[in-house]
């Protein structure tokens, strides 16, 4: 399963993550450009891709007797952005934590880039290049922004005890994590910040930190958790921008997201979870018509527009107020209920 052969032709990574570009619009280069279908055969949950840069099989969670996640197969296509939607408690954050080595299956097994990734700490599945954020932001409030950013890099100076001893081994390299650093964070904007506490910024900014912070593994998949979630609108553009543009330096991304305007907007292809499943995938006008889909979110509330970036809220409004509403919650909710009287049908 060699990435090589299915590569898009293409020049050197001009600098990968760490060219201090500008966040305005990604290039049109051949990542961005690249037509070739994503899957290999039927559209379906669990299908096969092309070129998978991760490949999951039978990755269970149970929390009490709820299955949390119970994926029988899924793989994330290479160099695309990838939307894990699904509604609240299907199981996304889960599974971002059992492949990512913050929690283990009780069953499972799945490879990144062919490598077997069970039972690896979370960090090492970083130094490996497949990093993640978090739905709750995890900055370091009382270290600076450069501090933390020094923190996400792949091996830290001084950090074994005789190479301590001989600063010329390390300065270099130090020298080099700083030079990185403040290249993603000029990237990101938030240079100005370099020696603010983390705490004193914003929660956009701490969103923007902890995706710069990510970065400086050199990520080849990078798992972004709810971006978006309690960003004000002036910076969501920019996190939008920023996320094409790491498709746009050839890694891939993977992001959850409960946004449809957003996903519409930047997903190349849609997972859809409820109740621990994959149960629906494919590109993303395509899947936001899936009746399966539309009744995972909605429910009875049909009228509500996934298209539309209010229509979240409102449903969310709706559902609150709702005693009939079971959306992932219960073992036989109105996802697994409705996904059932559908296949009844086919
Ligand atoms: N640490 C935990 N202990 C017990 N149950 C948990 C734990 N973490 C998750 N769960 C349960 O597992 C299920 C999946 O939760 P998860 O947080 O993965 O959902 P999610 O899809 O990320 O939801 P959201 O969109 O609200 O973030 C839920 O039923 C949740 O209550
Ligand atoms: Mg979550």
């Amino acid at each position: 399963m060699s990435s090589q052969a299915n590569e898009p032709q293409r020049g050197e990574r001009s600098g990968g993550a760490h060219a201090a570009e500008p966040a305005d619009g990604p290039a049109a280069n051949e990542y961005m450009t690249d037509s070739r279908p994503i899957t290999e055969g039927a559209v379906e949950p669990g299908c096969r891709k092309r070129d998978p840069i991760l490949v999951a099989r039978n990755v269970t969670r149970t929390y009490g007797g709820i299955n949390a996640v119970d994926v029988a197969h899924v793989e994330i296509p290479r160099h695309k952005i990838t939307a894990l939607i699904g509604p609240n408690g299907a199981g996304k954050t889960t599974l971002f934590n059992l492949l990512t080595g913050f929690d283990t299956p009780q069953s499972g097994d799945w490879q990144f880039e062919g490598r077997d990734l069970a039972g690896v700490s979370a960090y090492k599945v970083a130094r490996l290049g497949m990093v993640r954020t978090f739905q709750l932001t995890k900055v370091m409030g009382k270290l600076t922004v450069i501090e933390n950013m020094r923190l996400g890099a792949s091996s830290q100076p001084g950090e074994s005890l005789w190479r301590a001893f001989f600063p010329p081994l390390w300065r270099g390299r130090e020298r080099e994590i700083t030079r990185q650093a403040d290249a993603l964070l000029a990237k990101f904007k938030l240079d100005a910040k370099r020696s603010d506490y983390a705490a004193s910024l914003s929660g956009g900014q701490r969103k923007l930190l902890e995706m710069a912070r990510a970065l400086m593994v050199n990520p080849k998949l990078v798992m972004l958790d709810e971006p978006m979630a309690g960003v004000n609108p002036a910076l969501t553009q920019s996190l939008l921008d920023h996320i094409k543009n790491l498709k746009a330096e050839g890694m891939t991304v993977l992001f959850v997201e409960h946004d449809m305007h957003m996903v519409r907007h930047i997903a190349d292809w849609v997972i859809v979870m409820a109740e621990g499943k994959v149960v629906a995938e494919g590109p993303p006008d395509v899947v936001m018509k899936d009746q399966a889909v539309i009744d995972a979110y909605l429910g009875a509330h049909h009228d509500v527009d996934l298209g539309d970036s209010e229509g979240f809220e409102k449903l969310e409004a709706e559902l609150e107020h709702d005693p009939e509403s079971s959306v992932g919650t219960e073992p036989d909710g109105v996802v697994g209920r409705r996904i059932d009287e559908r296949k009844g049908q086919a």
